[in-house]
């Protein structure tokens, strides 16, 4: 690879001991400076790497007297000779060579950062985000921002060798009431109107697939007024993709081998086939809709076992689940408690914990032995297929919330017990999703996906009769516990879309007022169609093997939704204000 530009012949990460005796020029950044009385070094960093640079305060007196004046992170640039190192690095891949400077140039002098650039920082997250350009400078983020530019390269190739073509669509578009908030947008030669920003391409795409395109994908900002959590942001990357003329498992196979590309171009790993599990199976077995099946402790119901013992927490429980924890059978009573306040923490919302502790010799140690014999732990042990040395942890009450409870206390046990390795994958299809969910608070049904979502042919009927009971056409790809991508086959039937829009609850006039365009379009031979969107910034964090997706993103916000270096969001001025027709409070 040839990096020479008239500044400099080399990179700092290029040049090795076959190198020596070659004259070259380097640019970089200071990274550090030792002087050792005799020999002043200097380690050279650019994008590529680190080079040391050594002065000889003897032979070149002059350039070694300029040394004094280098602080961190000065640009600099050198001429000299690639020599030898007579004390090899092999830590780093120029470690066996140095360049002798023979002349140093300072390009631009540079404040003390306020965090030290090395992989270890010293700087806290709100500091490096206000720096954010010299946190980029650190080698895990500027790795993770790699990571992120190759895995968009071979998305490219993935779709482009399938014939999607890549198209892009406009982000200045119309707010809708369905899904999270919107952005919006004033617009000036319109007074008093809005545009909203995209939630997701959606509906253009649908567009795309009526106008012939057959298949088209975008890496595209999506953007959401949304609470945010290590795995949100407020603008982030969809890896957007939609087919013409497919059914279900055609878009499952095709975005499967797409993750399995990456995952093989990219990590190098082969990935078995995808499982496929149902909504009501994952909700059964895990507690949730993104299972992190890395490994098993399946939930295991125990109502019919339990019943009927006067123990009323269990009696009066709609749902009486619990797990089995391989190998923690001796857990101290401190360590129960803990598990014990775990899930009654808020946020969890369990009331209490039963345990049964599987001992190694044999015997069988519950939180609830008033009200239960030997006989009838032997029975629980049994239904749970535990051992001796296993524990055994069971919540009970409303259905839904004791699912939820012991999904966390699942996840909690696993990272205990270190089953969430970052560099396992495990993947699946969740598919079967109910098509609509009810809102106690607005009275009404609402889109679980979002409203061009085709039911389960089967279930249609139900629409009118029993709403949540139909199933909807949709899938959402889980990797680890992490939604990574969603989609759905979507209603290509004018009249379908306009019942589905009367059960949500939209009058015709409503309907056509939001999404006329779309109905129209459908009027004009609209072709079997659906697709799917991955979250970029999730797949990328995930390749990584990191929690959070702002160390993959540029330049990400805070969570208030802060860009803190360039201290967005900010007031606007009286008079653009009043151009926009915009009264403040
Ligand atoms: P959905 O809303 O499920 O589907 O979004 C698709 C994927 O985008 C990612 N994602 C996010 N990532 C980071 N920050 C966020 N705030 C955020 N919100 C979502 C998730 C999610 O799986 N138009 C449909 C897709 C379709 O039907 O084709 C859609 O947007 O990984």
């Amino acid at each position: 690879m040839n990096l020479a530009t008239r500044l400099r012949t080399h990179s700092c990460g290029e040049l090795r001991i076959q190198d020596v005796g070659k004259k070259v020029e380097l640019c970089g950044w200071v990274q550090k400076s030792r002087d050792l009385g005799g020999m002043t070094f200097v380690d050279l960093r650019d994008r590529f790497g680190i080079t040391q640079l050594a002065f000889n305060t003897e032979t070149h007196k002059e350039q070694a007297g300029k040394t004094k004046e280098l602080g961190r992170e000065f640009v600099i640039r050198i001429q000299g000779k690639v020599a030898e190192r007579s004390n090899k690095n092999p830590k780093i891949p120029t470690g066996e060579i140095e360049i002798v400077v023979e002349k140093i140039q300072i390009l631009n002098p540079a404040l003390t950062p306020p965090f030290t650039i090395e992989d270890q920082t010293d700087g806290g997250e709100e500091l490096r985000m206000k720096y954010r350009y010299l946190d980029i400078r650190r080698n895990p983020v500027r790795e993770a921002l790699e990571l992120r530019h190759r895995l968009g390269i071979e998305v490219r190739r993935y779709l482009d060798s399938q014939q999607f073509l890549e198209i892009e669509t406009p982000v200045l578009i119309k707010s809708t009431p369905e899904g999270a908030r919107d952005f919006v947008v004033p617009s000036r030669m319109n007074p008093g109107e809005f545009y909203a920003l995209p939630q997701s391409p959606q509906t253009f795409k649908q567009l795309l697939m009526v106008a012939g395109i057959d298949r088209y994908f975008q890496i595209v900002k999506c953007f959401r007024d949304e609470d945010l959590r290590a795995d949100r942001q407020p603008e982030f990357t969809q890896i957007d993709c939609e087919m013409c003329f497919v059914e279900r498992p055609d878009i499952l196979r095709m975005f499967e081998g797409m993750v399995r590309h990456l995952f093989k171009a990219v990590k190098n790993i082969e990935l078995p086939a995808f499982p496929h599990l149902s909504y009501a199976d994952a909700m059964k077995l895990y507690g949730s809709d993104k299972p992190d099946t890395r490994f098993d402790m399946k939930f295991v119901e125990l109502k019919d076992v339990v019943s009927g013992k006067n123990f009323k927490v269990f009696d009066q429980a709609e749902l009486v689940a619990g797990i089995c924890a391989k190998g923690c059978g001796e857990y101290s009573r401190k360590q129960l408690d803990e598990l014990t306040e775990f899930v009654k923490r808020p946020q969890i919302g369990a009331t209490g914990l039963v345990y049964l502790r599987c001992q190694q010799d044999g015997s069988l140690k519950s939180s609830v032995d008033k009200f239960y014999s030997a006989e009838d732990l032997k029975k629980w042990a049994d239904h749970f297929g535990a051992q001796a040395g296993d524990l055994i942890l069971i919540l009970a009450g409303e259905t839904n919330k004791t699912r939820k409870a012991l999904s966390e206390l699942r996840l909690e046990m696993a990272s205990r017990l270190n089953l969430r390795d970052p560099n396992t994958f495990s993947c699946l299809w969740v598919i079967d999703f109910p098509l609509l969910e009810y809102n106690e608070e607005a009275r009404r049904w609402f889109a679980m996906h979002h409203p061009f979502t085709s039911a389960n042919p089967e279930d249609l009927h139900l629409l009118e009769s029993d709403p949540g009971s139909v199933r909807a056409n949709a899938y959402d790809m889980v990797i680890n516990g992490v939604e990574v991508g969603g989609g759905s086959i979507r209603i290509h039937d004018r009249n379908v879309q306009s019942r589905l829009f009367e059960r949500l609850g939209f009058t015709e006039e409503e309907a056509k007022e939001q999404f006329g365009f779309l109905l129209n379009a459908f009027e004009y031979g609209a072709p079997p169609h659906g697709g799917v969107a991955f979250g970029f910034d999730r797949l990328c964090s995930l390749f990584g093997g990191a929690d959070s997706i702002r160390d993959y993103i540029a330049f990400p916000k805070n969570n208030t939704g802060r860009d803190v270096m360039i201290n967005a969001p900010s007031r606007i001025s009286g008079e653009q204000l009043k151009e926009l027709c915009i009264k403040t409070v």
